[in-house]
């Protein structure tokens, strides 16, 4: 059931839904998420039972403000609370030594946790009223990240009390995760929050993650049901992605601009899988800092599809 996101019946409706150990669909400003009580182990289960999401991959804790930090995170170091100042309200996750009141399975086992504020109104509205959601995106495990309350798949609609439509997802990719639980901050997952701006906050070089990443960051991921290959230019004939002019209906023309290009890139490789082409040609974005988190996914949606 989607109900208009920014109504506060239905902000009620989501808030009960959740304090009963439901689930949610919710939109943040990178994708949508499904959204439970982070601190009810049996609320959680249920995320990853919905997703079929394996037990070993942790979610992200959303809150409300950078002020509920310490009811989640043990330790709060100086460049998270620089990051969080920045980039907070935002698409930047911190992982963090975890207090003892966050249940393991919302953090697969590990004594680290995943947090960030996210830059949604329906969502900081939402957080306000439930506390601490964690919420993973709403997707089946592997498929497309929806970045549209009607994008998201059947099957998880099905299992959730209902969908808060806070329209088109502005930033389009998930969220930059960013670890500070050791020594040298680590990029586990590039996003449009790039090194070079975390660079620049925190004065430090940040290791940009090639050797590590995320748990649960395997290499198929993010990938439409379609097979995608990534070409240099397309054909007349192919179905796709391209920087030019359209040449026939199945081809879409992406911005040349980055936070464009993301903003709209799920939704576009959504409507390829709709259309029912065969193969999705993608033209290879350019190479610069600014790309990073776009050709991550879309390699990882590549790789996917050559099995
Ligand atoms: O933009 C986003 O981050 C979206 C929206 C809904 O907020 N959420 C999202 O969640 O993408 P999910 O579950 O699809 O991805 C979470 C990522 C995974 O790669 C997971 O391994 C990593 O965050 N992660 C979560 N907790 C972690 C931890 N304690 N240590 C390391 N990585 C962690
Ligand atoms: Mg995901």
């Amino acid at each position: 059931m989607i109900l208009p996101g920014s109504d506060s019946q239905s902000l009620d409706f989501a808030t009960k839904a959740i304090s009963e150990g439901k689930l949610v669909g919710l939109p943040t400003e990178t994708v949508y998420g499904i959204a439970a009580n982070a601190l009810d182990p049996a609320a959680v289960k249920g995320i990853f039972d919905l997703k079929g999401r394996p037990s070993d991959n942790p979610l992200i804790v959303h809150l409300a403000s950078s002020e509920q930090l310490d009811r989640i995170a043990a330790e709060v170091p100086k460049a998270a609370i620089e990051l969080a100042k920045r980039f907070w309200p935002g698409p930047l996750t911190l992982v963090l030594p975890k207090r003892p009141e966050v249940p393991d399975i919302t953090t697969a086992g590990l004594d680290t946790v995943a947090v960030r504020v996210p830059a949604h109104p329906v969502a900081l509205a939402l957080l306000e009223k439930t506390g601490p959601l964690a919420a993973p995106s709403a997707n089946r495990f592997m498929q497309l990240s929806p970045t549209r309350a009607d994008a998201i798949d059947s099957q998880i609609a099905g299992g959730l009390a209902c969908i808060l439509d806070g329209g088109p997802c502005e930033v389009g990719i998930e969220s930059t995760v960013l670890d500070l639980s050791g020594g040298t901050p680590t990029i586990l997952r590039p996003g449009m929050i790039s090194v070079e701006l975390i660079e620049s906050v925190l004065g430090v070089q940040v290791d940009a993650g090639e050797s590590r990443r995320s748990p649960g960051n395997y290499p198929r991921h993010y990938s439409p049901r379609t097979p995608l290959r990534l070409v240099r230019e397309l054909g007349a004939d192919d179905s796709g992605l391209t920087f030019n002019g359209p040449r026939n209906e199945r081809q879409i023309q992406m911005p040349a601009e980055p936070r464009a290009y993301a903003s709209q890139l799920y939704g576009a490789l959504h409507r390829l899988d709709e259309l029912g082409v065969e193969l999705i040609h993608v033209q290879l974005p350019p190479k610069g800092a600014k790309w990073v988190a776009i050709n991550d996914r879309l390699t990882k949606a590549a790789e996917s599809s050559i099995s």
